[in-house]
C-alpha cells in the first residue's frame, strides 16, 4: 500500500461536483471580464523563478522542488503562476499582436515545499489572472473588481480586501533607504535569515514568518509613506476607480507581499470564516511593472492576482456549497447474456444520440441491479430480457413518476428524449403545459 505525499490530497469522486462547479463559476465570471484562458508547463527551468519571483524570497530560497534532470538542466515545479505566464508571452511575442490590453487567466497546480496545515498544501491549486499592457490605475481596479466578482458570484461574503502602493522606482529607492537607516541599530536582533536580507533585499524583511508581527517591524516605515508623486496619483486614481465601483477594500500599511516583482499596487483578500483555520488569506495579487522587460520582453507593465483554490473550497464550506448532482438519463438492464449483444448496440445508440446512459456491467442480481439504478439517480431504467428480445420491445419505467411501458426496442432513444423534453408538470395524456381538457 503506498501513501500520498506529505501536503498533497486526492479530490475523490464525491467532492468533484464542488471543484467543477468552482471551475464554472470561475470561467463564467472570467468570460464577463474578457479575460481568455493560457495554458502554461508546470515544469520550467529553475532560473526563471530566480529572475521573477526573486532569489532572496523564501518561495525560492526554500520552497520550490528543484531537480536536475538527465540533461543536467535545473528545473524548477512552477510555485505561481505568473512567471510562466509572462516567459509565454515574451516567448511567444504576443505582445507584438496586442490590440488592447491583454488578459489571460490559468488554473493548475502549483508546489511550495513548505510545512503543512490546513489551507497549505505542498501540491495547491491555483486560479490566477494577469493583464498586460497599461499603466492605468484602472487596469488595477478592474482587475480588482473581477477577483471581487468571482467572489460574489461565489455568494462568499465576510471578506476583507486589503490594498497598499508599495510604489514606483523612485519610492522604492526612498523607502528602501529610509527602511536600512530604521533597522541599522537593530539587524543584530533579526534572525539569521533577516541579517542577510539586510544586505542583499531589506523589503522581504517585512515579510519574514519568523519577525513578522514583532515590534522592531511593527515600527519599521511604511512604503506607503514614502510614494512618489507619480505614486501616490497612481494610488489615489485606483481608489477613486473602487470607491465609484462601490468595492470595499482597507488601506493596509503592512502590506508588501512575498514576492520581488511588485511595483505600485498589491493586494490581498482574506476571508473571515471560521471554515477556514489560520491560512485565511484566499487570494494575492499586484501590479508589475518590470516583470515582463526583466524576462526579456519589451518594457510592458502587468498586474494580476492568484486565488488559492483549496482555500476558496474552505470559505465555500461555511455557505455549504454544492457540486450540481451527477444523474445518468438511463439505466440499462440487460437480463440474459444472449441479449447483451442487443442491449450494447441499443446502449451505445442512446449514448451517439446524446444520452447519460449506463449498463450493469457486474451480472448483479435483480436487487444489486436496482441499487445500481438508485446510486446512479437514473430518471429511465429500460429492461432487456430473453421476452423482449423474442417480441422486439423494452421495458422502460419512468423512475420519478412510477410509470411503466413497453415499447418497440427501435423507439428507445426517441421515447427517453420525447419525456426528458416534457415540462415537469406536464399532461400526462396530451404533453400539454397544463391541460384542463384531458382532467378527469
Ligand atoms: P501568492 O500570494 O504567493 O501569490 O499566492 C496566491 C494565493 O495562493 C495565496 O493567497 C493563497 O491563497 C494560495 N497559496 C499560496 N501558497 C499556498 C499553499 N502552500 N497552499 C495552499 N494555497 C496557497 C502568487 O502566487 C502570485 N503569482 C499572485 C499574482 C498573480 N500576482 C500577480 N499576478
Amino acid at each position: 500500500m503506498y501513501h500520498k505525499m506529505k501536503g498533497t490530497y486526492d479530490v475523490l469522486p464525491d467532492d468533484i461536483g464542488k471543484w467543477q462547479k468552482l471551475e464554472k463559476v470561475i470561467k463564467n465570471v472570467s468570460r464577463l471580464f474578457h479575460y481568455q484562458e493560457i495554458r502554461t508547463p508546470i515544469l520550467e527551468h529553475s532560473e526563471l523563478f530566480h529572475r521573477s519571483v526573486g532569489e532572496t524570497t523564501d518561495i525560492v530560497s526554500k520552497e520550490t522542488y528543484d531537480f536536475v534532470d538527465r540533461g543536467k538542466r535545473a528545473n524548477t515545479l512552477r510555485p505561481e503562476g505568473t512567471a510562466g505566464v509572462v516567459r509565454s508571452y515574451v516567448e511567444n511575442k504576443l505582445y507584438a499582436q496586442a490590440i488592447g490590453v491583454d488578459k489571460y487567466y490559468y488554473m493548475g497546480p502549483m508546489f511550495r515545499y513548505e510545512r503543512p496545515q490546513k489551507g497549505r498544501y505542498r501540491q495547491f491549486q491555483q486560479f490566477g489572472a494577469e493583464a498586460f499592457g497599461s499603466n492605468s490605475p484602472m487596469l488595477d481596479a478592474d482587475v480588482i473588481a473581477y477577483a471581487v466578482a468571482i467572489l460574489r458570484a461565489l455568494k462568499i461574503k465576510d471578506v476583507t480586501v486589503h490594498l497598499n502602493s508599495i510604489g514606483d522606482d523612485a519610492s522604492k529607492a526612498n523607502y528602501r533607504a529610509a527602511l536600512l537607516d530604521y533597522l541599522k541599530p537593530h539587524v543584530g536582533d533579526l534572525c539569521h535569515d533577516c541579517q542577510t536580507r539586510y544586505q542583499t533585499n531589506p523589503l522581504r524583511i517585512l515579510d519574514c514568518k519568523i519577525d513578522g508581527g514583532g515590534p522592531i517591524l511593527s515600527n519599521a516605515p511604511k512604503p506607503l509613506d514614502y510614494l512618489s508623486d507619480a505614486a501616490k496619483a497612481h494610488f489615489d486614481e485606483l481608489t477613486g476607480y473602487l470607491d465609484a465601483m462601490k468595492i470595499d477594500y482597507e488601506i493596509d500599511k503592512n502590506l508588501v507581499r512575498g514576492l520581488d516583482y511588485y511595483t505600485d499596487t498589491v493586494f490581498e483578500v482574506k476571508a473571515h470564516l471560521e471554515t477556514l483555520g489560520a491560512q485565511n488569506t484566499i487570494l494575492g495579487g499586484g501590479r508589475y511593472n518590470h516583470l515582463v522587460a526583466d524576462l526579456g520582453g519589451p518594457d510592458v507593465p502587468g498586474v494580476g492576482f492568484a486565488f488559492g483554490l483549496e482555500r476558496l473550497m474552505f470559505a465555500l464550506e461555511s455557505i455549504n456549497f454544492q457540486g450540481d448532482p451527477d444523474y445518468l438519463h438511463l439505466y440499462l438492464m440487460i437480463l440474459g447474456d444472449a441479449q447483451k449483444q442487443d442491449g450494447m448496440a441499443m446502449l451505445n445508440r442512446c449514448r451517439m444520440g446524446g444520452l447519460l446512459a449506463d449498463v450493469d456491467f457486474l451480472d448483479k442480481n435483480m436487487k444489486g441491479k436496482w441499487k445500481q439504478v438508485e446510486a446512479a439517480g437514473a430518471r429511465f431504467v429500460a429492461i432487456y430480457g430473453a421476452n423482449e428480445k423474442e417480441a422486439g420491445t423494452v421495458n422502460i419505467k419512468d423512475q420519478q413518476s412510477g410509470e411503466e411501458k413497453t415499447i418497440p426496442k427501435h423507439q428507445l432513444y426517441n421515447h427517453i428524449v420525447a419525456e426528458l423534453m416534457k415540462p415537469a408538470d406536464s399532461c400526462d395524456s396530451c404533453g400539454a403545459d397544463s391541460c384542463e381538457d384531458c382532467e378527469e
